[in-house]
């Protein structure tokens, strides 16, 4: 059984994010030790692989980020916190770039079918950028940005956050609600987890 992360009303918004780069850092790791299968030539899990790209691109790329860049970001922004050239451009940019990696994994998926060695050696390349970016952009909010953003964001900031935040987590992605994105967690971390 895996904890849920369900955000609590009580919860400020920068530790609900935290929470969210938890579950993300559980689905990085087992992605890591996909890609160290594949590089030893033991397996391409290709079907464990899918449903990692799927968390990535829903979970993180869309739930996570859009919480941050719709919400957060231009808050933190109105304090003070500098965009262009500052913390939350370099964010943004980040952002933009883990799209395109994850676009590319699973475009390097789908090509398998054509030519299996080029197009599994295209995902282990996306994929393992996609894991250094992730790994310190995560570090970089936890420990910088949300930090600068606790000092900055007043009651009233931190209340209107969390009902944003929890409207994003009621939607859907794809089809599939937040829980069913964590499950897919619990399930990798089940099969692959040390
Ligand atoms: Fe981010
Ligand atoms: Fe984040």
């Amino acid at each position: 059984m895996h904890e849920s992360t369900t955000p609590t009303p009580q919860m400020p918004p920068t530790a609900e994010l935290t929470s969210e780069h938890a579950v993300i850092k559980r689905v990085l790791a087992v992605l890591e030790r996909l890609i160290g299968r594949a590089r030893r030539g033991e397996a391409f899990e290709a079907e464990s692989l899918a449903s990692a790209v799927e968390f990535f691109r829903l979970f993180a790329d869309a739930c996570h980020h859009a919480k941050e860049e719709d919400l957060l970001f231009p808050v933190l922004e109105a304090r003070g916190i500098p965009k262009e050239g500052g913390p939350i451009g370099v964010m943004l940019e980040e952002h933009r770039q883990a799209r395109g990696y994850t676009r590319e994994m699973a475009t390097a998926l789908e090509d398998r079918d054509r030519d299996r060695e080029v197009a599994e050696g295209r995902f282990l390349s996306a994929a393992e950028n996609y894991l250094e970016l992730l790994t310190q952009h995560i570090f970089k909010e936890d420990n910088v940005l949300f930090r600068m953003g606790d000092r900055v964001l007043t009651g009233d900031d931190q209340q209107k956050l969390a009902v944003g935040f929890c409207d994003v987590a009621c939607r859907s992605f794809d089809g599939k609600t937040r829980e069913q994105l964590e499950a897919i967690a619990g399930e990798l971390e089940d099969r692959w987890g040390s």
